[in-house]
């Protein structure tokens, strides 16, 4: 009876042991193809976003939004370089484009060439004369000298002068730290408005 049920016993150990299992498999992976369906339904933006919406459309409008900002910020340097072009100061015409006029200095007694990137001041002090100056920047006026013929800026170019104002120029009054001629003049030094 106990080797009847032994013998049993083993007999369905082996056939469960052979026999064959149902072989479950997983479900097909879909995420993808989730995600790719979800980002269809957002509309797409001028800018970037974070997380799913950077998939799919999402990813071409961050794409395309990237790429236009980078496009903006050149334009706006060209603009900016364009802005300091037009802001050139008189004194950074390069010599192979210097003009030179004749100036006369009346009180020095002396006519003097003088290049159009070069101040009214500096042209008297490459002659060795005591020039009054203060600044050199056009904030104050000790440097002021009148152009008897003005208004001075027929006769001027003024590079960012503050302290004279519209009917001093008009009367010929210059700040001769930073004017650069344009035209033949006479130029009377030491005169302020
Ligand atoms: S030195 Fe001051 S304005 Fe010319």
């Amino acid at each position: 009876m106990a080797l009847g049920l032994a013998v049993t016993i083993v007999l369905v150990v082996v056939v469960l042991h052979f026999a064959r299992g149902t072989e479950w498999e997983s479900a097909e992976d879909i995420t993808d193809e989730l995600l790719e369906r979800r980002a269809k339904t957002v509309p797409e933006t001028d800018f970037p976003e974070p997380m799913n919406r950077s998939i799919g459309g999402g990813a071409s409008a961050a794409a395309a939004g990237a790429v236009a900002g980078g496009e903006g910020g050149g334009t706006g340097e060209a603009e900016l370089e364009g802005g300091a072009d037009e802001e050139t100061s008189p004194g950074e015409i390069p010599d192979d484009e210097v003009e030179y006029f004749d100036v006369e200095f009346v009180n020095e007694g002396k006519t003097v060439e003088v290049a159009n990137n070069e101040t009214l001041l500096e042209a008297g002090e490459d002659e060795g004369w005591d020039m009054p100056y203060a600044c050199r920047q056009g904030q104050c006026v000790s440097c002021a000298g009148r152009i008897a013929d003005g208004p001075s800026e027929d006769y001027v170019v003024h590079d960012n002068q503050q302290m004279l104002e519209a009917a001093e120029l008009e009367d010929g009054y210059t700040l001769t730290c930073v004017a650069y001629p344009r035209e033949e003049f006479s130029l009377e030094t030491s005169e302020a408005p």
